[in-house]
């Protein structure tokens, strides 16, 4: 696989963290570190936060996200935002099927297909998550599972809209933990879902798209994750919030 065929991107995932003025600093603080960024670099904010992130990121490098949206463009869904407001508000990209979402709020393969399906007709690039519980793991399923978990996310997507697909691969058991996936583990599950890709479209197609690893992924440990060969670039939780540690990964990944 020719990694030289892809951009790594990085991009930070704030989870429910940061007020609108502190999410202004953030952006402000990280930026002069990333400017000469040789990746993507994205911050994925709280809905609340957008405005005043796009604003800070203004002339930056910085892409503004969010961390999920409703799959209907509007309607009676109380709480929810839909992928064609995120696009009004400038938004480019989303995250969808994070695990915090499908453990705590109830969403399966089908409402990320769905919700991944609202993003890509909104015109959002999306960052569509997968990734196994520890007890998978032990059981020996998360190639399966992962795969499964890919193409029900794709369903419904052509060759065309996987230029704007990122596959995100986060292990559950990685995340906010501390304890990341070797770097040989996270290959080797970015390796699997490659082969997913080429099955489901072909080799071009596969040799072009983006996978992530996420979990604990950190100013130490990134250089070692993003040389691997199957590994573009990070989905960054905990350390995406601190400037320096982000800016540090950032930079692991434009050496690559
Ligand atoms: P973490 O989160 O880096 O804090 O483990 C990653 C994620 O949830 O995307």
């Amino acid at each position: 696989m020719n990694k030289a065929k892809r951009k790594a991107v990085i991009a930070g995932n704030w989870k429910m963290n940061k007020t609108p003025a502190e999410a202004k600093e953030l952006i402000t603080a990280i930026a002069p570190l990333v400017k000469d960024a040789g990746c993507e670099v994205v911050a994925c904010v709280p809905y609340v936060d957008i405005a005043a992130a796009q604003e800070a990121a203004k002339g930056t490098n910085i892409h503004i996200g969010a961390e999920n949206c409703h799959w209907e463009k509007s309607g009676a869904f109380t709480g929810e935002i839909s992928a064609e407001m995120l696009k009004a508000c400038g938004v480019e990209y989303v995250i969808t099927g994070h695990s915090e979402r499908r453990t705590y709020f109830g969403d399966t393969d089908v409402t990320v297909q769905k919700r991944t399906r609202a993003a890509l007709d909104a015109g959002l690039t999306v960052i569509v998550c997968v990734g196994e519980y520890l007890e998978q793991r032990e059981q020996g399923i998360t190639g399966e599972l992962v795969a499964l978990q890919t193409k029900i996310a794709l369903g419904g997507v052509t060759k065309e809209e996987l230029s704007r697909i990122i596959i995100a691969y986060e292990p559950v058991w990685a995340i906010g933990t501390g304890r990341t996936a070797t770097a040989a583990q996270a290959n080797e599950v970015c390796a699997i879902i490659r082969g997913v890709i080429a099955e489901l479209y072909d080799a071009d197609a596969a040799e072009a798209v983006t996978i992530q690893y996420g979990g604990s992924m950190n100013a130490g440990n990134a250089a070692e994750l993003v040389a691997q060969p199957d590994v573009d670039g990070g989905l960054i939780g905990g350390a995406s919030l601190k400037p320096a540690d982000f800016a540090a990964i950032v930079e692991a990944a434009t050496k690559g």
